[in-house]
């Protein structure tokens, strides 16, 4: 394999013009749920977790990616990197037999992955690409790749409360539920994830940043959509309110495999309101640390059930 440095291919790849939409979230925040909305945007090619964005070349990125850890998945097999093979099906409208050696070379010959974004984007175009990977704001290096990359990315930074984050992991994911302490992890994965990105987009012009609750989302799906497509200068289009609807790529690349993403998205037929109201009934172990509690108040979010309350 030829070596590409993380410095040299960051700072000398001039930066990809076409545009580009990364969607920020903590893990079990509504993910899933966005970004197949979003799918159903004939303006927007949206496919499941690419999980490029940490890594400087393909061959890193091949290394680095295996089973992903949502329970479901570690039983039927996925892999972290089938949603960038999905994505080239979809593109070139051809099966995973065909599409998996097409990435394997890639890998093989090391390319930089800013030049797999630059074939997405060229072969998704006149669309723009939606990057929604949640992985991309597990470390603030791996966010900053994005302004490194691209000329003016738009970011979607997509909140959730903490304590159904919390429920969410402490139930589905592999990792977590085998820690010593679930709930601690958990809450770490909620707090540095959404601590990274608003650290980030600090840097970011606020032209080019757009928060959204997840409660909001689900509870009042048109407003939230219409300003979400307003944001991305894009008229409002009615297919984004029906996720359920039309081949938004949430099935996984083999007839046996899931997408990837939040197992449990098709387990649902609509936008499920009440999972919006989850966190009121939801009683942790343990008060959150101070971390995540000063950030439940900067997104407004009241933490009843907190033990600290009686205190
Ligand atoms: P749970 O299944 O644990 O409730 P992500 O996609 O970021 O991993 O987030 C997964 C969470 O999105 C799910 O966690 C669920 O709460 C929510 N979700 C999935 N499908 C949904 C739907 N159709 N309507 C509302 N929320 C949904």
């Amino acid at each position: 394999m030829i070596g590409i440095s993380r410095e040299v291919t960051t700072s000398q790849v001039s930066k990809l013009r076409g545009p580009i939409v990364f969607l920020l979230s903590s893990p079990r925040s509504g993910s899933t749920l966005l970004r197949v909305m979003l799918a159903g945007h004939p303006s927007l090619f949206c496919p499941p977790e690419l999980n490029l964005l940490p890594y400087v070349t393909m061959g890193e990125r091949s290394l680095a990616l295996g089973t992903c850890q949502a329970i479901q998945c570690v039983d039927q097999g996925c892999d972290a990197r089938d949603g960038l093979l999905r994505a080239l099906m979809e593109l070139k409208g051809i099966n995973a037999d065909a599409a998996g050696p097409q990435l394997d070379d890639l890998a093989h010959r090391n390319r930089p992955v800013a030049e797999v974004y630059e074939m997405l984007q060229q072969l998704a175009a006149p669309r723009t690409v939606v990057d929604k990977s949640p992985v991309n704001a597990a470390t603030i290096e791996t966010l900053r790749r994005a302004e490194q990359l691209f000329r003016n990315p738009l970011y979607i930074h997509l909140i959730r409360h903490p304590y159904a984050v919390i429920e969410s992991l402490v139930r589905q994911n592999v990792d977590v539920a085998n820690a010593p302490q679930p709930e601690d992890l958990a809450e770490k994965y909620w707090s540095v994830t959404n601590s990274n990105i608003l650290e980030f987009l600090k840097q970011v012009e606020r032209e080019r940043q757009h928060p959204i609750q997840y409660e909001a989302l689900v509870s009042n799906s048109t407003e939230v959509m219409s300003d979400l497509c307003d944001f991305l200068r894009l008229p409002f289009d009615e297919a984004v309110l029906k996720p359920y609807e039309g081949d938004r790529m949430i099935t996984g690349p083999r007839s046996d495999s899931l997408s990837l993403g939040d197992p449990n998205f098709i387990k649902h037929h609509e936008i499920e309101q009440k999972l919006g109201e989850v966190w009121k009934e939801i009683k942790l172990p343990n008060q959150l640390g101070s971390l995540a509690r000063q950030l439940a108040v900067e997104f407004n979010y009241e933490l009843p059930n907190d033990l600290s309350a009686w205190d």
